[in-house]
């Protein structure tokens, strides 16, 4: 029996609980990069997924296409992906902010603190065992540890409760100066070293 004095949103759960997040975030006002933004940029890949990838913010591009790592990062990042035979249907890629930082800077505490439980809710929805985390922004806002830089910790695997974190440097970075190449390949090889060990996907074929 439904409760007139109950506001309707409360009495009929969303039809598609997903959708129904994505539209709040697109609409969300929390911090002030709302103002700027075209659109928020909320995912792309797989909603339910093993590995969750998670960036600093949306780029220019990401902006305009409403798709985060769509830009020369995300080229970069999908090369490695697919290298390490991880498809889409494999993971979910998202960012600590949802809307783009005017002039690419990065985004402050506040912004991150703010985005906060949009990705936390997220993260509920995808629900994965493995998070790679890119770049120094993604790790101190994703981890709380606002100290220690990425050089310091990429590479070390991170368990937290169930999950399993991997830090590990900036696919933009990269492209800035290739000498780190080679640990950002390492760091995507113990990712999908750790889905195989974790059963999450079948071992590469030698
Ligand atoms: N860099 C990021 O960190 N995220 C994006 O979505 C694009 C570039």
């Amino acid at each position: 029996m439904s409760d007139s004095s109950i506001p309707a949103s409360k009495q009929t759960p969303p039809a598609n609980p997903w959708l129904h997040f994505v539209e709040r975030c697109e609409a969300c006002t929390a911090c002030s990069l709302n103002q700027e933004r075209k659109q928020a940029v909320v995912w792309r890949g797989s909603v339910k997924a093993n590995l969750m990838i998670i960036g600093e913010g949306p780029g220019e591009r990401e902006d305009e296409e409403g798709l985060p790592f769509v830009g020369r990062s995300g080229e970069l990042l999908d090369t490695l992906l697919a290298a390490q035979e991880l498809g889409p249907e494999s993971y979910h890629i998202a960012n600590v902010v949802k809307c783009r930082p005017p002039n690419n800077r990065e985004p402050s505490l506040e912004e991150a603190r703010a985005c906060r439980p949009l990705l936390n809710e997220q993260f509920r929805f995808v629900r994965p065992q493995v998070i790679l985390l890119m770049g120094g922004s993604a790790y101190k806002y994703f981890t709380g540890d606002l100290d220690t830089g990425i050089t310091k910790v990429r590479g070390r695997w991170i368990q937290k409760g169930s999950y399993w974190i991997m830090p590990t440097f900036h696919p933009a970075y990269i492209l800035r100066d290739s000498r780190n190449k080679a640990a950002l390949w390492e760091d995507m090889t113990k990712v999908r070293d750790k889905l195989e060990e974790l059963r999450l996907i079948p071992p590469v074929k030698g």
